[in-house]
């Protein structure tokens, strides 16, 4: 039988700047089946990045509950969920955050640094990853020696290193050109072994998912079963 692997139920976010509040997520829930590949797409300022930071346990919800692999995120002490997050999540983010002063082979290792893993088992995963998304001549090149299409691909590198259980990508293919966009479409959901939800703003990366949602004014709706 399938199995539910993440249960978001009511989500409540509004932001609270000096400006006056924004009220982005307005009672969201959804299901996600372990395994299933989910998009969300949805017009720019809908909540779609702030969607992902509250799964990821980055921020909280106002309000709702947030369950992964059976664990409710609002029951975790903060050092739980980091720990938890740093196990079970990859995470691509829309503006990829590496470190400019590592090269691309160093970002995509940095995230092993907390385990004890052996150091040529995670360099021979590391360039292996980079080779996967074309980028193996460049593993000693610094991010700013990149363009911004290679820096997005090291963070995709550099977000499945530690066979996450569930991965998170922010507009993954949003720099790349599309014959590029869908060859790291295929390599996110071809061969997964982890739950994978993608924005994007990309028809053909929604085609490529299994389900897919919209998200607009502050609901989530289902847009393809
Ligand atoms: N830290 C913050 N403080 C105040 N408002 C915020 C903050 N972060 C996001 N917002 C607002 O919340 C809304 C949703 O932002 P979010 O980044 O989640 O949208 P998005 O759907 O990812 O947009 P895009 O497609 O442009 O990336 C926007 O109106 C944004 O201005
Ligand atoms: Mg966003």
């Amino acid at each position: 039988m399938s199995e539910t692997f993440i249960r978001i139920r009511d989500l409540h976010k509004t932001y609270r700047p000096q400006a006056g509040p924004v009220e982005v997520l307005k009672g969201v829930s959804m299901e996600i089946v372990h395994g299933k590949s989910v998009a969300i797409t949805g017009p720019s300022g809908s909540g779609k990045s702030t969607l992902l930071s509250l799964i990821a346990g980055l921020q909280k919800p106002d309000k709702g509950h947030i369950e992964i692999a059976g664990k409710d995120l609002e029951e975790m002490s903060s050092e739980e969920v980091e720990k938890f997050r740093a196990l079970k999540i990859g995470i691509v983010f829309q503006d990829h955050y590496l470190l400019m002063q590592c090269t691309a082979l160093e970002n995509v290792l940095l995230p092993t640094l907390p385990f004890s893993i052996d150091p040529e088992e995670a360099l021979k995963r590391a360039s292996e990853l980079l080779e996967k998304v074309g980028l193996a001549n460049r593993a000693d090149h610094f991010p700013s020696q990149l363009s911004g299409g290679e820096q997005h691909r090291v963070a995709i590198a550099r977000a499945l290193i530690n066979r996450p259980a569930l991965l998170l990508a922010d507009e993954p293919t949003g720099r790349l050109e599309p014959s590029m966009g869908k060859e790291i479409v295929k390599l996110l959901t071809d061969n997964r072994d982890y739950t994978l939800i993608s924005v994007t703003h990309a028809n053909y990366v929604a085609k490529a998912m299994d389900v897919s949602y919209k998200l607009e004014n502050g609901e989530l709706a289902l847009a393809k079963a």
